[in-house]
């Protein structure tokens, strides 16, 4: 499959139109971003990196019957996926308490959540990506009903539920992550976007080091080999 036309160019990824209108393929880039894109580098290798880190996410979330929009790895920056209509909120998840969540609320640093939190934030570089709640998510529009931001959050707390264990077995503890979901052709819900270390924190588990984008937030350095060692432990066990 070719890419016919640039569609959109975010952040992290290009997303190109194909000959089928279904289909799309994203390109993952070397860019690095951080708070909201006050911050910018690059990192050559990150976008194969994280290609290869979704795919074989997505690929192992399918057989636990979650449903999500890849279709193939093309090569090493690119991902043939579903054409969705996305959902213009950001699924953020969250196990033990770090990142914005310590701030904004003054939750000790690496407290271990008494249940797992999942929160929404608008998907609006413009505004900021604010907090929403339900009500804001239905004023918004961004979904039509109750039953889909529910539908959401359970499917978050589902693949956390997948996710958690299978990390945890590879002696890293998956400490938060965000999520994106679209509506397939036939109006589905799906997982979108992707699940790598720059949407997710991976502490490993005898160390406490981080093994994410928090490298690159906290000026650490390290960020690709990070990378590459939560690759190799998705890929050696
Ligand atoms: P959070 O602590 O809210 O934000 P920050 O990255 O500003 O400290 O992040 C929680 C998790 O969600 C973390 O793993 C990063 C991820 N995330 C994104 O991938 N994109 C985003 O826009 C936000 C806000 C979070």
């Amino acid at each position: 499959m070719e890419k016919t036309e640039l569609l959109y160019e975010g952040k992290a990824k290009k997303i190109w139109k194909t000959k089928d209108e279904n289909l799309l393929i994203s390109e993952f880039k070397d860019d690095l971003t951080a708070f909201n894109g006050g911050m910018k580098s690059s990192e050559a290798g990150k976008g194969a990196l994280n290609n290869k880190i979704s795919t074989e996410l997505f690929k192992m979330l399918a057989t636990k019957g979650v449903p999500t929009h890849f279709v193939e790895m093309l090569d090493d920056n690119n991902m043939l996926h579903k054409a969705c209509e996305v959902i213009l909120i950001e699924v953020i998840v969250r196990n033990i308490a770090t990142g914005s969540l310590t701030k904004n609320l003054g939750i000790e640093d690496g407290t271990v959540l008494p249940f797992t939190l999942v929160e929404f934030d608008y998907k609006n570089d413009a505004l900021g990506d604010p907090k929403l709640n339900d009500q804001h998510a239905l004023i918004l529009g961004l979904v039509k009903y109750q039953d889909e931001l529910d539908k959401l959050r359970r499917m978050a707390r589902e693949i956390n539920d997948i996710l958690k264990p299978y990390f945890f077995e590879k002696g890293l503890k998956l400490v938060d992550f965000k999520l994106e979901f679209g509506k397939d052709k036939d109006g589905n819900i799906i997982l979108i976007d992707e699940i790598s270390p720059d949407n997710c924190r991976f502490w490993d588990v005898e160390s406490g080091e981080s093994l994410d984008k928090d490298r690159f937030r906290k000026g650490k350095g390290g960020l690709k080999v990070a990378y590459e060692n939560v690759l190799n432990r998705i890929l050696n066990n």
